[in-house]
C-alpha cells in the first residue's frame, strides 16, 4: 500500500510517499481503508520535532531519536471497513467510521490496523469522509480542555477563546455554543469572517488591539492557540474564572466518548468541519508547509482515496 514516510525530524522535504506492507488485522481489529486524514498543528509537531528546550529530549525519547519510530505520520482518519478480525464485535465489513489513533499514528497510509475498542466509532450520516476526518483533531482537544474548565455545568458561562480560527478554536467556538455560553473570540482581521460565520459577533481583532485591556470579565478564558499565560489574563477574570491553555503540559486525551458527541452534534447540524484546504496525499509536502505557517484557519485535510 502507499503511505507518506517520515524519513526524519526536519521540514517538510523530509516526508516520502513510498510502498510499505499492507497490515493484517489481529483478532481484535479492524483493516480500515483510510479515505481522509487531516494535517494537524500536531503532526508537524512530531516532523518537525518542534518544541522547546527539554522538551525536545522527552519527545526524543518517546517519539525515537533521529526520526519518529513510527515512520507513518497522522493520527486521525475517515474510512470504510474492509476486513475484521475474528473477535470483532462492534463492526461489520463496510462501515463508515472515522477515529483518531493517537500515539500509534499510522493514519497517512491507505490502510491502517485498529483495536475496535480505540478512539474509532461509524462517522456522522450527513459528514463527507473529509469532513469527518476534519472535525477529529481540533474537536478532540476542545471537548478535553473545556470539560476541565466544567463548561458543562456552568449556566450561560461568558466564555474569552483565544486564538479562534485555528482547529481547536473553531472547535471550542462551536461546543461552547452547544453549551449556550456568551462567547467572545480572540483572531486576527485574516480570520473575522470564519469567526463571524460560526455565529460570533463579539470579536477582538488581536493586530489591532489588546485584548488584556477589554472591558468584559469572563468566567472561562480558553487559549486555543497557547500565545498567553494566566497571569496577563488575569484582569479579564471573573472572581472564582478558570483559566486554561492548550500550551501548558497537560495533553488533551482522545475517547470514543468525545467522538459520539461530535457525531451527535454534526448530525444535528449544530457542528461544522470548517475546512481551509484540501491536498491529495501525493501534495503531502505542501499541505505540511502550509500547516507551518501557523495561519491555517479551521483545517486542512489530506485526501488518501477517492
Ligand atoms: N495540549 C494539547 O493537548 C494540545 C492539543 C492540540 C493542540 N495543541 C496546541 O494548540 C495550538 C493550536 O492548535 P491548532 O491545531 O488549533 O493550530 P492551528 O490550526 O495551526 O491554528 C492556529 C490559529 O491560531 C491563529 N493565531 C496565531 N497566532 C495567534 C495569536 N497570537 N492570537 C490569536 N490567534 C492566533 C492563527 O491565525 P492567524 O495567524 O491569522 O491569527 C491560526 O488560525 C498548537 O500550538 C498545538 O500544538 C495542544
Amino acid at each position: 500500500m502507499k503511505a507518506v514516510i517520515c524519513t526524519k525530524y526536519g521540514s517538510p522535504e523530509v516526508l516520502k510517499i513510498g510502498d510499505v506492507e499492507k497490515p493484517t488485522p489481529k483478532p481484535k481489529e479492524v483493516l480500515v481503508k483510510i479515505m481522509a486524514t487531516a494535517v494537524n498543528s500536531g503532526d508537524v509537531r512530531v516532523r518537525g520535532l518542534i518544541v522547546e528546550g527539554f522538551m525536545k529530549i522527552v519527545m526524543r525519547f518517546v517519539l525515537g531519536f533521529t526520526k519518529p519510530r513510527k515512520a507513518i505520520l497522522g493520527t486521525v482518519f475517515s474510512g470504510v471497513v474492509e476486513q475484521i478480525g475474528e473477535n470483532v464485535t462492534k463492526f461489520k465489513v463496510g462501515d463508515e467510521i472515522f477515529g483518531a489513533t493517537g500515539f500509534k499514528f499510522g493514519t497517512y497510509a491507505e490502510y491502517t490496523a485498529l483495536n475496535e475498542a480505540g478512539s474509532l466509532i461509524v462517522k456522522p450520516k450527513n459528514a463527507s469522509f473529509e469532513e469527518a476526518a476534519a472535525i477529529i483533531f481540533g474537536g478532540q482537544t476542545a471537548i478535553y480542555f473545556l470539560e476541565k474548565v466544567g463548561i458543562k455545568h456552568k449556566t450561560n458561562p461568558k466564555i474569552l477563546v483565544i486564538g479562534a480560527t485555528g482547529a481547536v478554536g473553531v472547535a471550542a467556538i462551536q461546543i461552547a455554543k452547544h453549551y449556550h455560553a456568551d462567547i467572545t473570540a480572540v483572531c486576527s482581521s485574516n480570520g473575522v469572517g470564519i469567526v463571524r460565520d460560526l455565529g460570533i459577533n463579539n470579536v477582538i481583532l488581536y493586530d489591532k488591539e489588546d485584548f488584556t485591556k477589554y472591558s468584559k470579565k469572563f468566567d472561562i478564558i480558553f487559549d486555543a492557540v497557547g500565545k498567553t499565560n494566566k497571569s496577563q489574563c488575569l484582569p479579564l477574570l471573573e472572581k472564582g474564572g478558570v483559566y486554561k491553555t492548550v500550551g501548558g503540559l497537560d495533553v488533551a486525551t482522545e475517547t470514543q466518548e468525545q467522538l459520539y458527541f461530535l457525531k451527535e452534534l454534526f448530525e444535528q447540524g449544530k457542528y461544522s468541519a470548517v475546512i481551509d484546504k484540501t491536498f491529495p496525499m501525493e501534495k503531502v509536502v505542501e499541505a505540511h508547509q502550509y500547516v507551518d505557517t501557523g495561519h491555517k484557519k479551521g483545517n486542512v485535510v489530506l485526501k488518501i482515496s477517492h
